[in-house]
């Protein structure tokens, strides 16, 4: 029954309006106790497949920015040289499903699958560890403009304060695409909920990590998953939701596997805060679009 209203309504185009970003229609509430999303939950979650040697395959998701961008970690669409900056791989080699739960699947009415024209990753973006990266950031730009939906939507960048002592405490949702804790690839959009701590736990875990950076505290933030929910590899996007609008805060950096590769859901995850690169973010954004006029 509720899937024929949500498919009823694809047909209504929403207002593009950069105030609009952020919103998640109310027709449904989150799956309480589960893990998969519906179609209009996060609408601005985006699958990122890439091809390597001939082959497409899954490389995590991105969030919507704008109807043209999105935003990415960095190493889902770059390379890394010989002096480990992350460079942009070709835009060809980089495909974006939109309005769709499962990875490939373009039976669901209102996905797209669009090409790409551009990748800019962050002109400080470095590999400094093999499991750490900072200013991962990248932002894809879609071939096309799209049209924002109930099932695609952007969400907002962070607007407010920069301290990252006051999202201590706080709930927060990551969304991906990629493991399940048990290991298994699931390929189908879902989310799980996370509390954000103090970093004095990620400073222990990762301390070989972060060992390579030297400004750990403003750049990181740590969180752990709840009820034994939590993110693996490829889920990478942390979102918060303030008042009535969500919004993106933090990219996955690194969280601690098994030994037979599973990850580790109550250890807590380390998320490289976006906050410090936002203006290089809407500039990028603001640039490309003079770009098109
Ligand atoms: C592509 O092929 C090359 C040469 O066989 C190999 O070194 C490389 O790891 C492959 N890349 C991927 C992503 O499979
Ligand atoms: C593509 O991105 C580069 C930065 O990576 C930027 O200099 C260039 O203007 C962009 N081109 C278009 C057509 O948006
Ligand atoms: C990259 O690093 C340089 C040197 O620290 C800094 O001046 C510049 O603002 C950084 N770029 C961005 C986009 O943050
Ligand atoms: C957006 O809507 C316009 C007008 O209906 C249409 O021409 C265009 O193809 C749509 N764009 C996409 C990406 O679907
Ligand atoms: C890995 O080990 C954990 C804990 O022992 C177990 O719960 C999980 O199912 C295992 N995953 C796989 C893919 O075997
Ligand atoms: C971080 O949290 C732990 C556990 O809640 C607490 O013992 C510790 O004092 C906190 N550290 C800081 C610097 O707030
Ligand atoms: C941290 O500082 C050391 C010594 O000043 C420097 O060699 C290293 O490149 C720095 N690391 C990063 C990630 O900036």
């Amino acid at each position: 029954m509720l899937k024929i209203i949500f498919i009823i309504s694809i047909f209504k185009i929403v207002s593009a309006s950069a105030s609009s970003c952020g919103i998640m229609s109310q027709s449904s509430s989150l799956i309480v106790n589960g893990e998969f999303s519906w179609q209009n939950e996060f609408p601005w979650m985006t699958i990122i497949s890439r091809k390597d040697n001939g082959t497409w395959s899954h490389h995590g998701s991105g969030s919507l920015i704008s109807a043209k961008h999105i935003i990415a970690h960095a190493l889902a669409v770059s390379y890394v040289d010989l002096s480990s900056q992350l460079l942009p791989i070709s835009p060809k080699r980089v495909k974006i499903y939109l309005g769709s739960v499962k990875y490939g699947d373009m039976r669901e009415q209102g996905s797209l699958h669009m090409t790409v024209s551009n990748i800019t990753i962050h002109p400080n973006a470095t590999k400094v560890s093999n499991s750490l990266s900072v200013n991962k950031f990248a932002i894809i730009k879609l071939s096309n403009a799209v049209n924002f939906t109930e099932f695609i939507r952007p969400v907002c960048l962070w607007t407010f304060s920069h301290n990252m002592e006051e999202i201590i405490g706080r709930d927060a949702y990551i969304v991906g695409y990629g493991v399940n804790f048990k290991g298994r690839e699931t390929l189908t959009r879902k989310y799980a909920r996370m509390t954000v701590t103090n970093s004095s736990a990620c400073e222990q875990i990762y301390s070989n990590e972060l060992k390579f950076e030297n400004s750990t505290s403003s750049r990181f933030f740590c969180a752990i998953g709840k009820n034994n929910e939590g993110p693996c590899k490829k889920d990478n996007q942390l979102f918060f939701k303030v008042g009535n609008s969500w919004h993106l805060r933090g990219i996955l950096s690194t969280v601690v596997y098994l030994e037979n590769g599973s990850c580790h859901v109550k250890k807590p995850v380390l998320f490289e805060d976006i906050v410090g690169s936002v203006k290089w973010i809407e500039s990028v954004v603001k640039d490309e679009e003079n770009v098109d006029v």
